[in-house]
């Protein structure tokens, strides 16, 4: 265990209005008592203020910006004590579809944070994928580690993946203070309904079958969003600087699986869902072994049990009908212009 802990009592959280980085901040509020967060989030299509609407205004400031927007980062890097990077164009089919906004955020958004992170000696948390690792066949007993050479798929992992190595440069060459960590599938509540959970999960609300990709047996690693933002409130206080992180927690499963385990709940028989097209470069396996987060700073995952965490989130999505709603029909038209 280190014997070192930073303690920021303002922090800047890019992304805050997003699916990960506003239960993040809801984390923070609840957890740590003290901090004070600026959420600095452009609301794209994916950032929603209602996220983390009624957090207490003490605590929590909605700057509205860009981070690509240089001097509006200047300033707010400057009055803080860490970043923490969640901003990021996240979705894999969109960046198939168009990948120029994903150069922009998610590699450009990334050098002028770490940019002014420099200037100002500001600690710097980025919160990355296990995606920039490429996929592992069905069979391999491998799981990814920190070692594992980065070998991105998609438009999406590959500006991660380069966005991580940017990082991974201004800490060796400029000292920037800058931990990094890469995490599997997220699942909870306020996730955008073009991902796969929310997705099949607003269709059965409105009487749609699922949709199912390729042959269903891709494997993802799931962990509910809560576990990641513990690890990474973790990572960012008593992680080595210069050091990555991978997070994760035992959670891999078939898309089929979770798509028999989400008809269930709605009383569906197994086989009411569509095949449609397949995801181009579709990843096979991610699964990640979270050995070092474990064993040197003693995380733990406390929402292990999947099938608990997908009804809880189930439930949230048929109580928050007004919060997804008003996506779901621009989403499906996007899904439905692709195949999908
Ligand atoms: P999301 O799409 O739900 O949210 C992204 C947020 O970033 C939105 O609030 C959006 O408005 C904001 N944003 C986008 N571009 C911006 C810009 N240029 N300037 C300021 N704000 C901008 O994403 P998510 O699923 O919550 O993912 C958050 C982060 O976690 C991403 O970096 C992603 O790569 C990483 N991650 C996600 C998962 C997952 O399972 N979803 C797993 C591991 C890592
Ligand atoms: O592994 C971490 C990554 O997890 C994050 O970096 C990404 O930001 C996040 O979006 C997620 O990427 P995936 O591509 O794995 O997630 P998605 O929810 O898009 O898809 C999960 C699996 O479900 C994937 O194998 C594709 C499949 N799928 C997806 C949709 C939307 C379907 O079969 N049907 C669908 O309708």
């Amino acid at each position: 265990m280190p014997d070192t802990t930073f303690e920021p009592k303002r922090i800047v959280v890019t992304g805050g209005c997003g699916f990960i980085g506003s239960n993040f901040v809801h984390h923070v509020v609840r957890e740590h008592p003290g901090v004070h967060v600026t959420v600095l989030d452009k609301l794209t299509y994916a950032g929603n203020p209602d996220n983390i609407a009624g957090l207490p205004s003490d605590r929590v400031e909605l700057v509205v910006g860009d981070i690509c927007d240089a001097d509006l980062v200047d300033r707010l890097v400057s009055e803080t004590d860490a970043v923490v990077h969640y901003a990021a164009e996240s979705h894999n089919d969109n960046s198939i579809a168009d990948p120029s906004p994903f150069l922009k955020t998610n590699v450009e958004g990334t050098y002028t944070l770490i940019e002014a992170c420099r200037r100002h000696g500001a600690r710097y948390h980025h919160v990355s994928t296990d995606e920039v690792y490429g996929d592992l066949a069905l069979d391999d007993p491998a799981r990814f580690t920190e070692e594992t050479p980065y070998r991105p798929s998609s438009p999406y992992s590959s500006t991660k993946a380069s966005s991580d190595l940017l990082v991974r440069a201004w800490a060796r060459t400029f000292g920037l203070r800058a931990t990094i960590s890469n995490c599997s599938n997220n699942y909870g509540p306020y996730q955008h309904v073009e991902k796969f959970i929310p997705r099949q999960v607003t269709n059965l609300i409105d009487g749609v079958r699922p949709k199912l990709y390729g042959d269903g047996r891709n494997v993802r690693d799931w962990i509910h969003t809560e576990d990641h933002s513990s690890a990474v409130w973790c990572i960012l206080t008593r992680g080595r600087i210069g050091e990555t992180y991978l997070i994760g927690a035992d959670g891999e499963l078939d898309n089929i699986t979770v798509l028999r385990e989400i008809l269930k709940a709605f009383g569906r028989p197994e086989d009411d869902f569509d095949w449609v097209r397949d995801r181009p470069g579709h990843d096979r396996r991610y699964a990640i072994d979270a050995t070092k987060l474990r064993r040197e700073l003693g995380w733990e995952p406390r929402r292990t049990d999947f099938a608990a965490g997908l009804a809880e989130t189930i439930r949230w999505y048929r109580d928050n009908e007004a919060w997804w709603r008003p996506a779901k029909e621009a989403t499906e038209a996007r899904y439905a212009a692709q195949g999908q």
